[in-house]
């Protein structure tokens, strides 16, 4: 069988200056693992949006390394060609720069991810230097970046004024000095989007920040309209998986529920007893 090139930074960085778009999306488990991994994309990313899809928390600030570790690690089972990135959650990498390598260093040895999603711009820079100085893949988030949802007070597109356009610009640009190997600009303009992509020499993956990126990014359930929330105005549902979920359960209690189910094609009898001689 012939060796499959694993993605890497440094094969992301080559889709990028060959102009060949980068594809990520979310993963939680073995199951969407396997199935975003056949399908070809590159990047699986464990979000911290698990808070919410799989948690059924509010938001994604409650959630901890370990419930981070144990996604990732289900997820690693089904991955063999993508990139594995895991995101850092709320003040697991803010404390101290020695905390956030152990918890980076901890996603990757126990949770088997390939790399760590922070959060933040120049502000945190140092802690990004300080884990990719120590081998460790770091991929950035600016723009929206929802582990500050009570700051913002809500989710809300950022980078609208010049000056806070300005500080998008400077904070992707801090993280790609500090070695971040791609960043993630979300709820963002999409003239400021394509702007900081041109600028950038590592990629840059967008969600709600319009085409102008170097690749796209969704959450899964999003894209396959499994959620019991409003979606946001930049998700495209790509296939309606949620409505043929609903019918499926639907269908089963009233299967059930008349006798229809189980079926004889469904049922096993017991073997016949040999006639005595
Ligand atoms: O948590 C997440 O899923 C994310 C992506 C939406 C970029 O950060």
């Amino acid at each position: 069988m012939p060796d499959i090139e694993k993605v890497s930074p440094s094969l992301l960085l080559k889709m990028k200056k060959e102009k060949r778009k980068i594809t990520m999306l979310t993963a939680y488990d073995y199951y969407f693992a396997k199935v975003v991994e056949d399908a070809g994309c590159d990047i699986i990313l464990v979000g911290d949006s698990l808070g919410s899809v799989i948690l059924g928390h509010k938001n994604t600030i409650p959630v901890t390394v370990d419930d981070m570790v144990h996604h990732i690690k289900a997820v690693s089972r089904g991955v063999t060609r993508a990139m594995l990135v895991g995101d850092m959650p709320f003040m697991s990498y803010q404390v101290s720069r020695e905390e956030a390598i152990r918890n980076a260093g901890y996603m990757i040895k126990e949770g088997r991810a390939h790399a760590v999603k922070l959060e933040g711009g120049e502000s945190i820079a140092p802690t990004v230097g300080y884990l990719t100085d120590n081998g460790i893949p770091v991929m950035g988030h600016v723009g929206l970046m929802p582990q500050r949802v009570h700051e913002m007070g809500g989710y809300k597109i950022q980078g609208k004024s010049p000056e806070t356009e300005k500080k998008i610009i400077n904070d992707a640009l801090s993280l790609q000095d500090a070695g971040a190997f791609a960043v993630v600009l979300e709820g963002i303009p999409a003239g400021l989007a394509s702007k900081i992509s041109k600028k950038l020499r590592i990629p840059t993956i967008g969600i709600g920040a319009g085409p102008g990126c170097d690749g796209q990014v969704l959450v899964i359930y999003d894209m396959l309209n499994m959620t019991h929330e409003r979606l946001p105005r930049f998700v495209r549902v790509f296939s309606d998986a949620g409505a043929a979920i609903k019918k499926g359960v639907a269908d089963y209690i009233a299967g059930v529920r008349e006798g229809e189910f189980p079926a004889e094609s469904h049922t096993f009898r017991m073997s016949k007893r040999k006639k005595a001689d």
